[in-house]
């Protein structure tokens, strides 16, 4: 179904971001029909150019980011026509009455953020003096949103000078992944699930998101950052939210958010013991060599985590006693995402000894192989007697569901459209980014104040050994990198 005209403005439209993930989704969008032709894609940045410049930037990142779409001949000519650019001064006065005259009235207007937190004001400020914002104007503000909860309560004061939260868009790309959809489809959709979703029939619950790529030309801000704030303040941290939230009344944001907040507040704070961190050592890789962590960020005595593994509780009704146990890092043997809700074995067997049988285990893969299993034990077949063995009763999408199944649309698709209807559902709200801060900080601060330094694992590998250790301790092993 195709969404109203707009008129979208990406700042910092000549980005990596713009490059990789924002043009390609609009052009796949466009390709499937959901932007009506009278939409118009603004790039705005520092750089010069002029329309065609930026045309033949767009039609180069649409290439290398969005190949073997099935797009017909033609198609791409005609997405690049919706497309101009202006040469702005996010700090000064030039190219925004420039700007101001490309747009026009009576579309919905959304204006994309793909720049630095620093520019945020700056953004705000013109889009108001220019007239150009409006009052259903809509703002896309991408992570990191603040480095600690300090620095994310000023952006969001800041924002909140001129735009009102329901016009603000603040993206987590986990939440537009087809799975993580999925996810509350699945504990929302079937009665199964729900009566045995609690710590009475949970055992514990792990989330990996496991990466084989290192920081790559990132370097600069990851060594800033770490895999605390890169990814577990955020993307692991939505994941946990919407496996521990309640059902909410009804699929609307302020409903689905105000039930992802109250999980957040009831997290534990985490105890040092209950924490490992790592950071990637050199190793040769089939192309060749791969640099530590240290020589990728230029930083020789860096102290900053490119993995963390953790355990941690919800403290409510429904979740006391269940460790949630997560961990994510880069250069790791495979590239990975996985939830696991482990759930408590029976409580008596009737078939004596049971090898080759485990409790039930509910699968959620978010990538690759997108899809939900859900492991059970049945007879081995033949008249061997009674043996019992694990299947999975398999949701990979790609079989269920055939093509749609198996390319799913990228997060940003989903999530640059819900801006375009003004969906806030898979966007967090301010009060959310704060409590995943408050919630970090302290254990920030703790490694600051003990001088902590990570754990070196190889590349290629599992992680470092004292997670394993951290799982192992509590009689349970980790899944999911395999
Ligand atoms: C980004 C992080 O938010 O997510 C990156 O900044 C990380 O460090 C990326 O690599 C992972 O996203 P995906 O969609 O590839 O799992």
């Amino acid at each position: 179904i195709p969404v109203d005209p707009f008129d979208l403005v990406i700042f910092g439209g000549t980005g990596d971001l713009a490059r990789r993930k924002i043009l390609p989704a609009l052009f796949r969008r466009y390709c499937a029909g959901q932007i009506p032709s009278e939409a118009r894609i603004v790039g705005a940045a520092r750089a010069e150019y002029d329309d065609a410049g930026y045309r033949d930037f767009a039609a180069e990142a649409i290439r290398e980011f969005a190949p073997g779409r099935t797009c017909e001949d033609g198609t791409l000519g005609q997405f690049l026509e919706r497309l101009s650019y202006v040469t702005i001064d996010a700090r000064g006065d030039t190219g925004w009455e420039d700007l101001a005259s490309k747009l026009q009235p009576g579309r919905v207007r959304a204006f994309y953020f793909s720049v630095g937190p620093g520019l945020f004001g700056d953004l705000a400020d013109r889009l108001h003096k220019w007239g150009v914002a409006d009052a259903d104007s809509r703002i896309v503000v991408e992570k990191p949103f603040g480095h600690d909860l300090a620095s994310a309560r000023a952006l969001n004061h800041t924002l909140a000078a001129h735009f009102h939260e329901s016009q603000i868009y603040r993206i987590d790309h986990y939440l537009g992944k087809e799975t993580v959809q999925n996810l509350m489809a699945v504990r929302f959709g079937n009665m199964l699930f729900e009566p045995l979703w609690n710590a009475q029939y949970v055992d514990h619950i792990q989330i990996t998101v496991a990466e084989t790529v290192g920081v790559g030309g990132r370097g600069e801000y990851y060594d800033t950052a770490g895999a605390m704030r890169d990814m577990m303040q955020n993307h692991l941290m939505q994941l946990l939210c919407l496996i521990a939230m309640e059902p909410p009344a009804r699929f609307e944001p302020d409903a689905v958010r105000d039930e992802k907040l109250k999980v957040i507040r009831a997290l534990d704070e985490v105890l040092p013991h209950h924490i490992v961190r790592g950071q990637y050592d050199a190793a040769k890789g089939a192309e060749g060599d791969y640099p530590s962590y240290r020589e990728a960020v230029g930083n020789p005595r860096s102290k900053t985590e490119s993995y963390i593994a953790l355990k941690t509780h919800v403290s409510n009704w429904r979740w006391a006693g269940t460790p949630f146990y997560l961990r994510t890092g880069k250069r790791l043997k495979a590239r990975s995402s996985v939830i696991s809700v482990m759930f408590k074995d029976t409580p008596h067997s009737i078939f004596g000894a049971e090898a080759g049988r485990h409790a039930n285990v509910l699968t959620i893969r978010l990538q690759p192989n997108e899809g939900i299993t859900l492991q059970v034990t049945i007879k081995e077949p033949g008249p061997g007697g009674m043996r019992l063995v694990d299947v999975p009763l398999d949701m990979t999408f790609a079989e269920a569901l055939g093509p749609e199944g198996s390319d799913p649309p990228d997060a940003y698709e989903r999530l640059i459209m819900d801006v375009i209807r003004g969906n806030q559902t898979l966007f967090m709200r301010g009060d959310e980014v704060e409590a995943a801060w408050a919630w970090t900080d302290p254990i920030i601060a703790g490694w600051v104040r003990r001088g902590e330094v990570p754990k070196p694992y190889d590349s290629g590998s599992v992680g470092p050994g004292d997670a394993d250790l951290l799982i192992q301790r509590d009689g349970r092993e980790w899944r999911g990198i395999v």
